[in-house]
């Protein structure tokens, strides 16, 4: 098949470490079809699915359950498993069966999971620090919050600044240092989920200095939205952790671009309509879709000279594939061997619409917004999944399980962990 790509960029398919595609159990807001066609369409290559569906992935017949559904993806996908309170004796059998990582839910989200008690996430992270698994947490304290909301709707708060009142960034400041400690203690890997606020660097930053293995990311809705947005979109824009004052977003991009914050990935949390436009903010369900935005927003944000087209490439693609061990195989150590591809167009023009997205999901923040970049071809593992801005259907079920390279010695890790961070992108 030849491609005339001239003009063209050939970047790394973006690794999106942070999507929930809903199935089994919600797929009313996506499936793995949907889902997966949505990242096709968004130039990204790999996603990791969160374990909040129904039956949550916490054991080994759940996570049997979420695999047959992944049988429909256009994309490769890591598999989240669940550590929770009650499911610590399933943990080995799921890294058995092909877990790429794991969530903890330190907060309550969508989904309602209990958060576990600091004694079983200790217990969770001894289990999971010898096989190396990173562990990635939805850092919120579950009892700060729910003292918040309490006291809100007590005094008659349910407007759309509520939500962020419930949820002050001591929230998430909390969760991160005591999971960092934790993390210290066991030698577990972690990675810290939806950074929000500029206050979660420090902790971060620190862990990072005493040596402790954890990463992070923040997502797009908090690089590019601030406090107005509750104004404007009342509550479609709830999400947890909730969208911050400017000065955290300012925060934010410093962290970026000084390394505390590892990559981008997007929670992309698809609903519908009906479910986010509901006068009373405690009713409206958190999230919204983003996995097909990602890249025409951020390559919008290297037209305007925000980002370095470098730094995208290590944001999206490198900063992922190192933290989860997504090495190229079978000894091939060039980066890219296996052909995950985005193919962009830098200068083309678009205006993104919910409509018009290939996820189910069908309500977006980002509705309206003009962008300057959009992925015009999408290869997985050398074949195209999206080509010319169109799904290509017929390759429904390419996508693979990934899950983290073990078994490489310690000098080969080295010089693949090497010859990953040296990938850029390609002009044609
Ligand atoms: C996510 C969802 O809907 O599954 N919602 C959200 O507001 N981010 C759950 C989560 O990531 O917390
Ligand atoms: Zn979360
Ligand atoms: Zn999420």
């Amino acid at each position: 098949e030849h491609l005339n790509a001239t003009g063209l960029h050939l970047l790394p398919g973006a690794i999106d470490a942070h999507v929930h595609f809903r199935e089994p159990g919600y797929t009313h807001k996506e499936d793995w079809e949907t889902g997966t066609a949505s990242a096709a369409m968004g130039g990204v290559t790999t996603v990791f699915e969160m374990p909040n569906t129904n039956p949550p992935t916490g054991t080994p017949d759940a996570l049997r359950r979420k695999l047959d559904a992944a049988e429909k993806a256009y994309v490769d996908f890591g598999i989240y498993g669940l550590l929770a309170e009650d499911n610590l004796a399933h943990l080995e059998s799921l890294i058995e069966g092909g877990v790429a990582a794991f969530k903890c839910f330190m907060g309550n989200t969508f989904g309602n999971l209990p958060s576990p008690s600091t004694g079983a996430m200790l217990e969770g992270f001894e289990i999971i620090a010898p096989h190396g698994l990173r562990i990635s947490l939805h850092a919120e304290t579950a009892s700060i919050m729910a003292h918040r909301q309490t006291r809100l709707r007590a005094a008659g708060r349910s407007d759309p600044l509520a939500h962020l009142a419930s949820r002050p960034a001591i929230v998430a400041v909390e969760a991160v240092s005591r999971a960092a400690v934790l993390a210290e203690w066991t030698g577990a890997r972690i990675h810290v989920l939806h950074i929000s606020s500029g206050d979660e660097l420090a902790p971060l930053r620190a862990a990072k200095d005493r040596g402790v293995d954890i990463t992070g990311e923040t997502c797009p809705h908090y690089l590019l939205f601030d406090e107005h947005a509750y104004a404007r979109m009342g509550s479609l824009i709830r999400v947890n952790p909730p969208v911050r004052e400017l000065h955290h977003q300012q925060a934010l991009w410093r962290g970026l671009a000084d390394g505390t914050i590892d990559m981008i990935a997007t929670d992309h949390a698809p609903h519908t309509t009906d479910e986010k436009l509901v006068p009373d903010i405690w009713n409206a369900d958190c999230g919204f879709t983003g996995v097909e935005t990602q890249m025409p927003l951020m390559l919008t944000q290297v037209a305007a000279g925000r980002l370095s087209l470098c730094d995208y490439v290590r944001l999206s693609a490198v900063a992922p594939a190192r933290a989860f061990g997504l090495y190229p195989r079978k000894g091939a150590l060039v980066p890219g061997a296996d052909a995950d591809i985005a193919v962009v167009d830098l200068a083309r023009r678009g205006v993104i619409e919910a409509a018009r997205l290939a996820s189910r999901g069908n309500i977006t923040p980002f509705e309206g917004t003009e962008v300057t970049g959009l992925p015009v071809h999408t290869l997985v593992r050398g074949a195209f999944v999206m080509r010319d801005r169109q799904l290509v259907t017929a390759r429904k079920g390419h996508g693979r399980s990934v899950r983290r390279v073990q078994s490489m010695p310690e000098p080969v890790l080295r010089h693949a962990d090497q010859s990953l961070a040296a990938v850029t992108s390609v002009r044609l």
